[in-house]
């Protein structure tokens, strides 16, 4: 009975997530300004209104007729909003506001939906032996399908121009002692990447399986993120039109898009300005620089360093000096709270680096969870033993292309629960609107 009780408890609680994960996505709507529902913040991805739409019919076309036999109530809504853009050379959205529907429909087919899934949920949920056999994960699935949308949609909203949102409350001044970078030597060791099968029953998207122990050589790595005011003196070298620190495609890719600065950045008479979500403010060097993978190469080149490849993270964060033993989070194995970082919506924008001293891994590197997804120079490829979810084949293996780089960690706007070590994100290397920074190592 004590076990039984425990099911229904666990799938109680999937169902109150669902329902906490949908108030971040509501929230978040909340700070676009009505007249700006329609407006295309980034050029190549959707219109805001088709988000509004998506993480919902997302839930129900992944659900609805698959885990509870529920009917279709509006094919064509759960066909307009089924699919988001992955900007890889294709040509730009030329779709006009007027092509898409008035937001009181998209709000009612959004009611209507979440009203049948919840009552499904709700009965299926309250009896374990009942359900298709994979609905926790499926439920898993869209809890972080809409908190990773909560995230890529800040990355939107915030080249969405100040005036066009509702400003959030004001944000901390933050009191943080100027930090002193410096590299520090992890020592070899393993490093456990991924997720195994049948060791638990924790939730892993499909890229995080197979798990497996790496051997990781000894290498160097920078103490604290590259800072506004490192990337600085990286451009006053004239970085940017150094040749040789880019790779032909990052350098095609910069010459066309005219890329001469971070994109968070702007030139104001003498000064950089920063461009925080609710307006700009003058450049914060202490913050961590959120650049696109080609710069942040092109910027550990120039020192004659690299990126970490993704073992190598693994190590700088959840290693100790003591092998075979790593932490669950760098700083141990509590789960993540305001202590350790800038993570799960606490903050619209960075912390100054060291912000959070307690947040340090065993080695003494800090902020590598939060505060700024950290690029590597790894590929995105699947782990040996790689199988796709049947119920979402795509997720990972669509990408899977060679064009995209795992970046760990996480970012302000990163819900908790993907902070776990074997979660990976990936983008492709030019896309400057991700909150993504970086740090170097020497091997
Ligand atoms: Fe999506």
């Amino acid at each position: 009975m004590g076990a039984l009780n425990s099911a229904v408890r666990i799938r109680h609680d999937l169902h109150y997530r669902l329902t906490e994960a949908r108030k971040r996505t509501d929230d978040l709507f909340k700070i676009v300004r009505e007249e700006a529902m329609y407006d295309r913040p980034i050029a190549e991805r959707h219109r805001i209104i088709f988000y509004v739409g998506h993480v919902e019919s997302f839930d129900w076309n992944l659900l609805a007729q698959r885990a509870f036999g529920l009917q279709s109530f509006n094919e064509s809504f759960d066909k307009l909003f089924a699919f988001g853009i992955d900007p890889v050379g294709g040509g730009l959205p030329i779709d006009q506001p007027s092509d898409w529907p008035k937001r009181e429909e998209i709000d009612a087919y959004n009611a209507r939906l979440r009203d049948e899934l919840d009552q499904a949920v709700a009965r299926t949920l309250a009896n374990p032996s009942e359900g298709h056999p994979l609905l926790l994960s499926m439920i898993e699935v869209a809890i972080e399908h809409r908190l990773m949308h909560a995230e890529t949609l800040a990355y939107m909203l915030h080249q969405l121009p100040a005036g066009r949102k509702v400003r959030a409350p004001k944000e901390p001044v933050w009191k943080t002692a100027r930090a002193k970078s410096h590299l520090v030597d992890i020592p070899a060791g393993t490093a456990t990447l991924g997720l195994k099968h049948g060791d638990n029953a924790e939730f892993g998207w499909d890229n995080e399986f197979e798990g497996a122990e790496a051997f990781v050589p000894g290498f160097a790595i920078d103490t604290y993120n590259v800072m506004n005011r490192d990337f600085l003196q990286f451009m006053q070298a004239g970085g940017y039109q150094n040749r040789g620190l880019w790779s032909d495609e990052a350098w095609k890719w910069k010459n066309e898009d005219g890329i001469s600065h971070p994109t968070f950045w702007r030139r104001e008479g003498n000064l950089w300005m920063y461009r925080t979500m609710f307006g700009d403010i003058q450049l914060p060097l202490d913050w961590p620089v959120y650049v696109s993978h080609a710069e942040a190469t092109a910027y550990a080149k120039w020192l004659g360093r690299k990126l970490p490849s993704e073992e190598q993270f693994h190590r700088a964060a959840y290693g100790t000096s003591e092998d075979g033993v790593e932490r669950d989070y760098p700083w141990g194995n509590e789960a993540p709270n305001e202590k350790y970082g800038n993570f799960d919506f606490q903050h619209w924008d960075p912390s100054p680096v060291g912000a959070y001293p307690r947040g340090a891994s065993a080695f003494g590197v800090h902020d590598i969870v939060g505060n700024g997804w950290e690029w590597t120079r790894t590929v995105f490829e699947p782990f040996p033993g790689f199988e796709p979810m049947s119920f979402y084949p795509g997720y990972s293996a669509n990408f899977f292309d060679g064009k995209h780089y795992v970046m760990k960690g996480g970012s302000p706007r990163t819900a908790a629960c993907m902070l776990r070590r074997s979660f990976r994100n990936w983008f492709q290397p030019h896309y400057p609107y991700v909150y993504a920074t970086f740090r170097c190592v020497e091997d």
